[in-house]
């Protein structure tokens, strides 16, 4: 069996293939991402010692390169985890995100018809259902629960989701789509909330919090996600879409304290900053149809996932070194420099 993985040298795709690779061996990957700022080829560092595995550089949106790469690898599976994936850039410039996450998403559907590949899997977001509000805890995202993004980066999921079920319906072509709460652990860029305050904590930087830092986030660790997307491919429904999330709703203050309390840093660096616009309020996955359909359930406490999470950016210092002093260096000063 053949797997395209695309943007798995982002964050949960890179650990999506690590994940691959270990609970299938002998399955060959096939990573297809454009190495954009948030693709970084050393994650793949040890998935390239495997014969297993291939690395190509392609844009999901170069129809050529995907016909290629089609054409030489006759896939059985196509995950689609390539994406804009950041907020805060969504509101800076959308273009992009219509570009990769619409039209890349159509022009990877587009071979997988003509090449008849047996699933396309859309790795879709919560953040497609909007807000919830904060004083609500009774209520949860289900797959019932109407379309409603808030900024440019959700707005374009939601219209990959929406194309991925037109391509079901409309030519049969077998989709699943599943949408996620937010992720943690390894690998994260460090301009998302988690491993840009260990990054900033470990430089005795300010800690930007937006608002009163009362936003609350539904949080998994991304080895539980990965589990579930492997899940949902080889017993998912076609036609289906499934909430993948594990009740762990966490305000973002407590979050900055507790990365605080960790590294032994004073709660003095917080800074609270200029709210992001239109700031959804809260998240929070309803999980009863992953688990009564495929038994999927969360392994990882959020207690011990931090942990770990804070042990893997302490011991992989050069990792994410590079990346705070290189290019995004000018992105951190544009969001935050005057904020
Ligand atoms: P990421 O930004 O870390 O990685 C995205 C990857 O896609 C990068 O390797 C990048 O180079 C690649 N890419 C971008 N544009 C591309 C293009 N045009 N062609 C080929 N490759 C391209 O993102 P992530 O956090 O790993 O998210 C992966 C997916 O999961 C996204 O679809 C995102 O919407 C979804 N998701 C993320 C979260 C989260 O908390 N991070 C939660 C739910 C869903
Ligand atoms: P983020 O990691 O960008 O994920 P998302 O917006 O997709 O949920 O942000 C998580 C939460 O943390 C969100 O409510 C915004 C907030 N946040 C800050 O308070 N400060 C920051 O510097 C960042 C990046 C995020």
């Amino acid at each position: 069996m053949t797997t395209i993985v695309t943007g798995g040298a982002g964050f949960i795709g890179s650990n999506y293939i690590y994940h691959m690779l270990a609970a299938h061996p002998g399955e060959r990957i096939v990573c297809l991402d454009k190495l954009t700022y948030a693709g970084n080829l050393s994650t793949l560092a040890a998935a390239m010692e495997n014969p297993d595995f291939r690395f190509v550089k392609a844009d999901i949106c170069d129809r050529d390169a995907v016909e290629r790469l089609f054409d030489e690898e006759k896939p059985d599976v196509v995950v689609n985890f390539a994406a804009e994936s950041h907020v805060d850039r969504s509101i800076d410039d959308p273009g992009v995100f219509l570009r990769t996450n619409v039209m890349g998403t159509a022009t990877l559907m587009d071979a997988c018809r003509r090449h008849g590949v047996k699933r396309f899997h859309q790795v879709g977001t919560d953040e497609v259902y909007g807000d919830l509000p904060l004083d609500r805890p009774d209520l949860l995202f289900t797959e019932q629960t109407p379309i409603r993004a808030s900024s440019p980066y959700s707005a374009s999921k939601a219209g990959a989701d929406l194309l991925a079920l037109a391509y079901h319906r409309t030519y049969g072509l077998p989709v699943t789509v599943s949408r996620c709460s937010n992720n943690y652990g390894p690998y994260q860029f460090p301009e998302k909330l988690i491993p840009l305050m260990i990054a900033n904590a470990l430089a005795d930087k300010p800690l930007p919090v937006y608002g009163e830092g009362l936003n609350v986030r539904d949080w998994l660790y991304v080895e539980d996600h990965c589990r579930a997307i492997d899940l949902i491919v080889r017993g998912g429904r076609v036609g289906e879409v499934y909430n993948i999330g594990g009740h762990n709703e966490m305000r973002n203050i407590d979050i900055v304290k507790l990365i605080c309390r960790e590294l032994g840093k004073p709660e003095s660096l917080i800074a609270h900053v200029a709210d992001r616009k239109g700031h959804d309020r809260r998240y929070a996955i309803d999980p009863t149809k992953i688990h009564g359909e495929l038994g999927w359930l969360p392994e990882t406490k959020f207690a011990d996932g931090i942990r770990k999470t804070i042990r893997w950016y302490l011991d992989n210092r050069g990792w994410w070194e590079t990346i705070v002093s290189g290019e995004y260096r000018h992105y951190y000063e544009k969001m935050y420099g005057n904020r």
